[in-house]
């Protein structure tokens, strides 16, 4: 990823929730809202490699946890990408109990306004071990808060068991590849095929006209057998999601279309989309 932050450009446009958009310097979610035990179910059984969204980092550990050999990401914040990479880290070196602390500190720094993120326990050790482009760039903006959107990590419905969460560490060896671009322009960038391609909560902030144009990009890099996973988490969005794969699924005899229902914690889920490759 040949992306350099520009210091400056972020001082003056880092965003939060309030804004309720995203861009190259919008707030990274500390955690997930979403329970991705419930959509990483869709993973096939033969998963070589995968596609997600960066945010919080949880899309692709989880998508890690359940069964995807490689996975790559995209994200068009640069603050999802930082901190998907220190969680990476994080989950390396810190015990169970230590990670909680961890995501909580961060997440509290949105409402302690005279802590930084250096005044995190362990964030300088991790730090040091990301990219030096981004812990340059998160010393800069210090006095910002850059990681610290959406729900408590402690209530929110993605907090990884113990169990899970020494599975994951046991899967995680390096950074995920990062793709930093909109979800418009993903396809472009993809120089591969993918057995799982998961749109959690992405849709819902595109302008509409485009979603088709998004699916069919993807639907270029997808295995026989793959599937590219949508779903919605904004009410009302559901079914205009649901319409566009299923109008694609129609144009070719190759793609079978399903929505199933989901059972989850999260408030914010009621289904997915599935769009299969069949042959
Ligand atoms: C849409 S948000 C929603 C939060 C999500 N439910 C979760 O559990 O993390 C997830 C991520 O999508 C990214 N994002 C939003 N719109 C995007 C777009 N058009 N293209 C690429 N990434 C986008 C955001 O920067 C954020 O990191």
């Amino acid at each position: 990823m040949d992306f350099i932050p520009d210091h400056k450009i972020a001082r003056d446009s880092v965003h939060d929730e309030g804004s309720g958009t995203f861009g190259t310097y919008s707030m990274a979610y500390t955690v997930s809202n979403e329970d991705l035990r419930k959509t990483m179910q869709f993973i096939p059984k033969k998963c070589d490699n995968a596609l997600v969204v960066a945010a919080s980092g949880d899309h692709p550990l989880f998508c890690s946890l359940y069964g995807a050999k490689s996975v790559d990401t995209f994200d068009v914040s640069y603050n999802a990408k930082c901190f998907m990479d220190i969680k990476v880290e994080a989950i390396k070196k810190l015990g169970y109990i230590a990670y909680l602390e961890f995501l909580k500190s961060i997440y509290m720094l949105k409402v302690k306004p005279f802590c930084t993120i250096k005044d995190v326990k362990h964030m300088p050790e991790i730090l040091e071990k990301i990219p030096k482009i981004e812990s340059e760039y998160i010393y800069a903006l210090q006095d910002k808060v850059l990681f610290s959107r959406g729900a408590h990590p402690i209530s929110a419905a993605s907090r990884p068991s113990i169990l899970e969460y020494y599975r994951m560490r046991a899967k995680v060896k390096e950074p995920y590849n990062f793709i930093m671009t909109d979800a418009c322009n993903v396809s472009k960038y993809l120089t591969k095929s993918y057995d799982f391609i998961h749109l959690s909560n992405i849709f819902d902030y595109i302008p509409g006209g485009k979603h088709e144009k998004i699916i069919a990009g993807l639907m270029d890099h997808v295995n026989i057998g793959g599937r590219i996973v949508t779903q919605c988490v904004n009410d009302g969005y559901d079914e205009v999601f649901g319409f566009y794969m299923y109008l694609m699924s129609k144009r070719y005899d190759n793609w079978k279309f399903e929505k199933k229902f989901i059972e989850t914690k999260s408030v914010f889920q009621n289904g997915v989309w599935v769009l299969e490759r069949i042959r």
